[in-house]
């Protein structure tokens, strides 16, 4: 990282921003972004409030003047996105608007999703077409062009199903803590991505800005699998009971958000500049155990 950059991290509650808020802590002058309160206040400084509100915007825009912007900011629950568009449009969309005018200046580092693509045979190559099919999709991609709009300095990074055992609310952690409780669940067989933990997820981000990377850029995991082989994966690895965990087809499920069956990113162009694989599901389980053991990935 570049001496100590001022970077404003949005998000900072979540699975990705959270993490990012970790690694950068002793590396860079932070100013992190809640959506509400955190319940603990660090010393770094700490802001909160909507960001779909352009007079909070505006009034974080005359405060701050970050270098960076990692905006990890969004409704990220596809299904509440489908139902409620406006909400969705207002967060993942208006938002990314609001942080692009109000701190023209900054650089923007904007993550987006394999959800921009649409229904395909292989996953999405960052020159491929994009085609939504959701309204999360479908505003993350808008959001995308607006981010590469305003700067050719600006990276979008987009990620796919982003998971470690203890934030937010992500796949590992439910399987985990559904599967420990000793509760039966699901996972579906016909969709598949390449999921990636967020300690990973993080390193590459960071890895990218330090590259300074611009334009697009995919990261995932090395191995594309189904929910359902993701949810057994995480049983036998980490000692708990693969007979709770039931197959099912996605059209059983009656949810609102229609997703893509092959989700997931090809990520061979990121691993071409990184000079680096992306790891697998078997590297990212290790970091999570190892985390769980000593609080160290
Ligand atoms: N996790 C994945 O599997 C995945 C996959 C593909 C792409 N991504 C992308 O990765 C990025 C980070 O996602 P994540 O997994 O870290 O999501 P996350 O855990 O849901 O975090 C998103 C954060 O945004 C905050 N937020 C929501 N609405 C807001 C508002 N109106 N104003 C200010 N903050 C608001 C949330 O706060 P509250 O929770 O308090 O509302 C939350 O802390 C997103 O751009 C997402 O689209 C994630």
């Amino acid at each position: 990282m570049p001496d100590r950059r001022h970077i404003l991290i949005t998000g900072a509650g979540g699975l990705l921003g959270g993490r990012l808020a970790q690694l950068l802590r002793k590396k860079a002058h932070l100013m992190l972004h809640f959506h509400h309160a955190p319940k603990k206040l660090g010393a770094e400084n700490i802001f909160y409030g909507d960001l779909g509100d352009s007079d909070h915007v505006s009034s974080l825009g005359k405060l701050l003047k970050p270098d960076l912007i990692i905006n990890c900011a969004a409704l990220t629950d596809v299904d509440l996105c489908e139902r409620e568009p406006e909400l969705s449009k207002k967060i993942n969309l208006t938002a990314v608007r609001l942080l692009l005018d109000c701190f023209p200046r900054a650089k923007m580092v904007h993550i987006s999703t394999d959800y921009v693509f649409g229904e395909r045979d292989y996953p999405g190559r960052p020159d491929d077409a994009t085609g939504p099919l959701n309204t999360y999709g479908r505003h993350k991609l808008d959001a995308e062009r607006l981010v590469a709009e305003a700067s050719p300095d600006n990276l979008i990074v987009r990620t796919n199903t982003t998971y470690d055992m203890t934030s937010g609310n992500n796949f590992f952690k439910f399987v985990y803590g559904s599967l420990t409780a000793g509760k039966k669940i699901f996972g579906v067989t016909d969709q598949s991505s390449n999921p990636i933990s967020s300690y990973s997820a993080s390193d590459l981000i960071l890895e990218l800005i330090n590259r300074d990377a611009v334009d697009l850029f995919h990261i995932g995991g090395q191995d594309f699998i189904s929910r359902y082989d993701f949810a057994v994966a995480i049983a036998r690895n980490f000692g708990l009971k693969s007979k709770l965990v039931s197959a099912k087809e996605s059209g059983d499920l009656n949810r609102l958000a229609p997703r893509p069956r092959t989700a997931g990113l090809d990520c061979s162009a990121t691993e071409r500049f990184l000079k680096q694989l992306m790891p697998s599901i078997k590297d990212d389980f290790i970091r999570i155990y190892r985390e769980n053991q000593t609080g160290e990935a």
